[in-house]
């Protein structure tokens, strides 16, 4: 590295960002002017002039503006230089082309110190890699992984009602499918065959390719295809990461919305959708339990996944009435709000049964109305914001020391 390099320079377009930036400069003990408005096309202008700095931060407008903009930046850095990029563009096939561009990480904004510390931290520990002229940009399914903090609190019951609403009242081309190989209830809850053929792809996935996923989902309407299994109980389904890699890549490419029913037993293959889903839907309810399992899978996946935490989703409030952790209490206890709640609802247990999708039989209910609120955001590709509420109350020895 040329000895009149700095060691971190950021171009940004926010005050937040650029407060943070300031902060995280400052616990570093650098000085002088390392934090510039601006964006990446900025920076290719600034460092046309100045000498590459070994860590760049940059922020970009829009993924379809980034190729040009990368572009211009490879042809005034300096060989050696580590660019961090940071954005709004919620897009895990977007990271996976930043990265393949020579990118060495990507911060969502509005990002946290703690992100950027990891992302510097990343990018002085990785070897050179130059940035590269860029290559095609591809659209990938947004996936959104679904979770619930605990059992039966309705997770399968989100899944399929989402998946149905952006299929059906949003004309999305939608994947819906259980990561559940044996214990799955998908297929029941849609009123379908399970799927055949899975298990053996599944312990072999070389074999997992676009052929494969055109034969085994069952079509379930015009937008909606549906995988989901029910393999013996007393066999070992052996699903790896490698099969969760490959179901992942051949699904994605062929619909805009994957909605991923997921056990809540972390295995290797239900670790993989974690990770790599755009968005992450934890279902919890307003008890005690639920806050102690909500927050372990928060920590999970924000210590362990290192990936954002959660949208949280309350189901089937009201059905214990005056026995519910209030709200504000729960997200007191969680340290994250409850971004939707979904109400207790008589008529999910005669849809339930009768194998029919509650979004469909009751389109105004008011749990209906809350699901398509949380669908039409993923179709706005605006991400989930959590309703503002009041904290306050006690709860937070759930949290340790947080
Ligand atoms: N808002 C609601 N109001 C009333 N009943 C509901 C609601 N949400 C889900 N249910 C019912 O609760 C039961 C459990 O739901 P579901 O199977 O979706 O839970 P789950 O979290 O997927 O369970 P599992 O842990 O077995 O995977 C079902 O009978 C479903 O119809
Ligand atoms: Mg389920």
């Amino acid at each position: 590295m040329g000895a009149n390099r700095v060691p971190f320079l950021a171009f940004t377009t926010d005050s937040e960002s650029a407060g943070l930036l300031r902060q995280f400069i400052a616990s570093h003990g650098w000085e002088g002017n390392l934090v510039y408005e601006g964006d990446i096309n900025t920076a290719a202008d600034f460092l046309k002039l100045h000498p590459s700095p070994q860590v760049l931060c940059v922020d970009i407008i829009s993924a379809e503006a980034t190729p040009a903009s990368l572009d211009r930046l490879a042809d005034v850095c300096d060989p050696g230089i580590k660019v961090i990029v940071s954005g709004k563009v919620n897009e895990y096939s977007f990271y996976c082309w930043l990265v393949e561009a020579g990118i060495t990480n990507y911060l969502l904004k509005p990002f946290s110190l703690h992100a950027l510390e990891a992302a510097y931290r990343k990018a002085i520990e990785l070897p050179s890699a130059e940035i590269s002229h860029t290559p095609e940009i591809k659209k990938d399914a947004e996936t959104i992984a679904v979770i619930g903090s605990r059992g039966g609190v309705g997770a399968t019951t989100v899944s399929v009602n989402l998946a149905w609403i952006l299929a059906n009242h949003f004309h999305q081309k939608t994947a819906l499918v259980d990561f559940d190989p044996q214990l799955g209830t998908v297929a029941l809850a849609v009123d379908l065959e399970p799927s055949k053929g899975l298990r053996d792809a599944l312990e072999k996935p070389d074999r997992i390719d676009g052929l494969f996923i055109d034969r085994v989902m069952t079509k379930a309407g015009e937008y909606l295809s549906v995988l989901s299994t029910e393999e013996p109980l007393d066999d070992y389904v052996n699903a790896s990461e490698a099969s969760a890699e490959a179901l992942l890549k051949q699904i994605k490419p062929k619909f805009s919305h994957l909605i991923i029913d997921l056990p809540r037993v972390l295995s290797p293959f239900t670790r993989y959708a974690l990770k790599y889903a755009n968005h992450i839907i934890c279902v919890s309810e307003y008890t005690i339990m639920g806050l102690r399992e909500s927050l372990r899978y928060l920590d999970f996946c924000r210590d362990i996944l290192k990936v954002h935490s959660p949208i949280f989703i309350a189901n089937q409030v009201g059905l214990a009435g005056k026995h519910e952790i209030p709200k504000e209490e729960f997200e007191k206890g969680l340290g994250q709000k409850v971004a939707f709640d979904i109400p207790f609802t008589l008529d999910a247990h005669a849809s339930a049964n009768s194998g029919e999708i509650w979004a469909d039989t009751a389109k105004n209910a008011p749990a209906t109305k809350v699901l398509q609120a949380i669908a039409g955001h993923f179709v706005d590709g605006i991400e989930v914001r959590e309703q503002p509420s009041k904290l306050k109350g006690l709860l937070s020895l759930l949290r340790g020391e947080k």
